[in-house]
């Protein structure tokens, strides 16, 4: 299967430190179809040679797991082309067409890697120069939108120029090998799904921890917060995956109609509920990783007074048979102790307990996203043999990298290799995004009203403010890390 990928924004940040070692990391694997070409589209003036030079040394930079070596990069750089284009201008779409009809690849992917305000500008001059046939698929990263109205004039012009199945709504979530594990743990085995609800299960926590701070991305984070860039979309999706029904098929509308159905029961928030169960906060100067942070408010590009919130900590609950009376507490945040993502299932309790005083009886399933991905079943086993000894946790730990050593993708690998393979199973519908951004706009318009009264503060390096762990102690529960 032949491909032409292009990236909108092919100087940016996104593409030079997600999306082209993640390409380069699907080459290497030998995972790319053969025969595709790769075009990165950008205002500066450049030759396809400039920029395969400039993205070599960009590589230096990133992460990979191992860097290229000269001749495996010039191999990758052999597909890779550059073009200047204006993104207001017609021709240069026209230009960008005759660039995709020199050949007729069977796949197209347009992948817009810039900020989301040119969105439906580019959608649009795409529909123009008829970009935007059967073959064409376009592939949008978040933020989209920055509220209910924006998301859904931007899914407007999407919809007005393409067809909802040609549309790739990112997040790089569902990409992580954690969030595939957890569809095959639920609808793979016989052993959780008759467990999977609210008679067995007490709680479940999805934590989002960071312990880096906004960085260089001040001016951005401070338009955005915690809510709308953690929790609207990533924390939200792992919810539904926990949250969903069994799909009838592993079809991507069957998989989006249960997870949509899951957004539209969790309990509405009103302007007493947001400030009784939302907990906002702002980190202050503190230690992290045994190294001075500064304080949110010092940080480059962001407004002195602020009061946008860095983390955020939340009930709620799934409105229906399943999950009824089950608190879902969702906690996000940056400069935290940790870097540290996942997704805790507290089970009941037994009901009558034979064991001496002492013995915590209740497991708990821990499905982690990072820095490892990994499963953790916490069991209670008899440590020794004496009669009247407690009972004591014990993990069946499953490490997915010793598991499967040579199989493991990243999220953006495996999404892009989606997108090119046009599986639409790990892709945002509109109609789930939407529903997401109904959903947070209540706590968006009580902190709008409430200016930045009830703003938390905590040190960074901690789990943040104390207010978190009180909104879980009301139900008489305390966070994975406290128990
Ligand atoms: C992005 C957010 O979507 O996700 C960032 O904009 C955040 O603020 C990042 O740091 C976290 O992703 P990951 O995969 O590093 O947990």
């Amino acid at each position: 299967m032949s491909f032409d990928l292009v990236f909108f924004g092919g100087t940016g940040d996104l593409t030079w430190r997600k999306l082209m070692p993640a390409l380069f990391q699907a080459f290497r694997h030998g995972k790319l179809p053969e025969g595709g070409r790769v075009l990165a589209v950008a205002r500066d003036d450049q030759s396809d040679e400039q920029y395969r030079e400039w993205l070599k040394e960009r590589f230096q930079e990133v992460d990979t797991p191992k860097r290229p070596s000269d001749e495996e990069f010039s191999r990758f750089a052999e597909m890779l082309f550059y073009r200047r284009m204006d993104l207001s201008q017609p021709e240069h779409y026209q230009r960008l067409k005759a660039w995709v009809d020199e050949r007729q690849a069977d796949t197209v992917v347009l992948y817009l890697a810039t900020s989301p305000h040119l969105f439906p500008v580019i959608c649009e001059q795409l529909g123009h120069a008829g970009l935007n046939t059967p073959r064409i698929r376009v592939v949008l990263e978040k933020p989209l939108g920055h509220d209910l109205q924006s998301a859904q004039q931007i899914n407007r012009v999407v919809r007005s120029v393409f067809d909802e199945n040609q549309a790739f709504r990112i997040d790089h979530y569902l990409g992580k090998p954690s969030v595939q594990n957890l569809m095959a743990l639920r609808f793979g085995n016989v052993l959780f799904e008759p467990l999977w609800r609210r008679e067995n299960i007490a709680n479940i926590q999805i934590t989002l921890a960071e312990s880096i701070g906004v960085g260089t991305r001040g001016d951005f984070y401070d338009r955005t917060g915690a809510l709308r860039d953690m929790v609207q979309n990533h924390a939200l999706q792992l919810l539904t995956m926990i949250a969903m029904e069994p799909p009838s098929s592993a079809d991507a509308d069957a998989i989006r109609d249960e997870k949509l159905k899951v957004l539209r029961s969790l309990k509405p928030f009103t302007p007493e509920s947001v400030r009784r169960e939302v907990v906002r906060g702002q980190y202050r100067s503190g230690t992290v990783d045994g190294k001075a942070a500064a304080a949110y408010l010092e940080e480059t590009k962001v407004p002195r007074g602020s009061s946008t919130e860095t983390f955020v900590a939340l009930r709620t609950e799934v409105q229906n048979w399943r999950w009824a009376g089950v608190p879902f507490y969702l906690r996000t945040g940056k400069r935290l102790a940790a870097r540290d993502a996942e997704i805790v299932v507290n089970f009941r309790p037994t009901p009558h307990n034979i064991f001496p005083a002492g013995s915590a009886l209740s497991n708990k399933l821990v499905i982690k996203l990072q820095p490892e991905d990994g499963l953790e079943l916490h069991l209670l086993a008899a440590k020794g043999t004496g009669q009247q000894e407690a009972l004591s946790p014990v993990f069946l730990d499953l490490d997915f990298d010793k598991a499967f050593p040579s199989e493991r993708v990243g999220a953006y690998e495996r999404l892009l290799l989606d997108a090119i393979a046009g599986r639409l199973n790990l892709f945002v519908r509109s109609d789930e995004q939407e529903q997401a951004w109904r959903w947070v706009e209540p706590i968006l318009e009580t902190w709008q009203r409430d200016g930045g009264d009830g703003l938390r503060t905590y040190p960074a390096g901690t789990w943040g403010p104390p207010a978190a762990s009180a909104l879980v102690a009301r139900d008489g529960y305390t966070w994975s890390e406290e128990q």
